[in-house]
């Protein structure tokens, strides 16, 4: 049993958030699935709930969503990350954790690349864009929502968590402990989201050069260290 049990997931109605919806109820916990609209996010909750096994999914506006939670991902395009946050302000929870998996990413011209960010990372303007006291970590960049849907698949890879503090890395990791076949990598603090956030286009690419869908990272020799 976990001690937290209820996760939200702020644009939870993209392809990355319901994957991860997926992944979190079949790990046992209660999954609010979040929108600008209630409706739609019910509407998801609907077509996703034969897939949904193990915990439960509801849904409703982003509002309610991180008002009812201690923690929850931020999974909206970055480019509305901050006006989004900026709307919620008033909701969240002190003391709760975010988990923000936003990438900055600009497709043009057949190309991916990394759309620069003034504070150097999407997650370092997300820290900009959230009440003093919710914590945060940076999560699931590298993991492709492809991979992420596939729920009938294991996942069997590592995430990078990054954090504003040892303790939102902490908590974000026992957090997502009890996801099978995901092995967290704990790799400091935010500004390590510079190198995480180029990681995620250097995989985009991969996987466009070599026509698959689930490229991912895995760190050898982690086993033997006592991090
Ligand atoms: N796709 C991947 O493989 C992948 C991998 C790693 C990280 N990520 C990151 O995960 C995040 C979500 O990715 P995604 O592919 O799921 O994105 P998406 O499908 O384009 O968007 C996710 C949700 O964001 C909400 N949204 C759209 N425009 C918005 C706006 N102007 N203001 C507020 N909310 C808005 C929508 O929800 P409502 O209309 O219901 O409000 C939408 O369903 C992105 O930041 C992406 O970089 C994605």
């Amino acid at each position: 049993m976990h001690v937290l049990t209820r996760i939200g997931l702020i644009g939870g109605t993209g392809k990355e958030g319901q994957g991860l919806a997926l992944r979190f109820v079949a790990a046992g916990y209660t999954v609010m699935i979040g929108s600008r609209d209630a409706d739609r996010a019910r509407d998801i909750v609907a077509g996703l709930q034969d897939r949904a096994v193990g915990g439960a999914l509801e849904g409703d506006s982003n509002a309610e969503v991180v008002a009812a939670c201690d923690v929850n991902v931020l999974s909206v395009p970055f480019a509305h990350a901050a006006s989004t946050l900026d709307g919620l302000r008033s909701a969240f929870r002190p003391g709760s954790l975010l988990i923000d998996v936003t990438v900055p990413v600009s497709f043009g011209g057949g190309a991916v690349r990394y759309a620069d960010v003034a504070e150097g990372s999407a997650a370092e303007q997300v820290r900009r864009h959230l009440p003093e006291g919710v914590g945060l970590a940076g999560a699931f960049k590298t993991v492709p929502a492809y991979l992420l849907g596939k729920s009938d698949r294991p996942l069997d890879c590592d995430t990078f968590v990054c954090g504003d503090s040892p303790e939102s890395r902490r908590r974000a990791i026992e957090v997502l402990e009890p996801l099978e076949g995901l092995r967290t990598v704990d790799v400091g603090d935010l500004e390590s989201a510079r190198a995480l956030e180029r990681m995620t286009v250097l995989l985009i690419n991969i996987n466009r050069h070599y026509k698959i869908h689930d490229g991912r990272f895995r760190i050898l020799g982690l086993d033997a260290g006592t991090g």
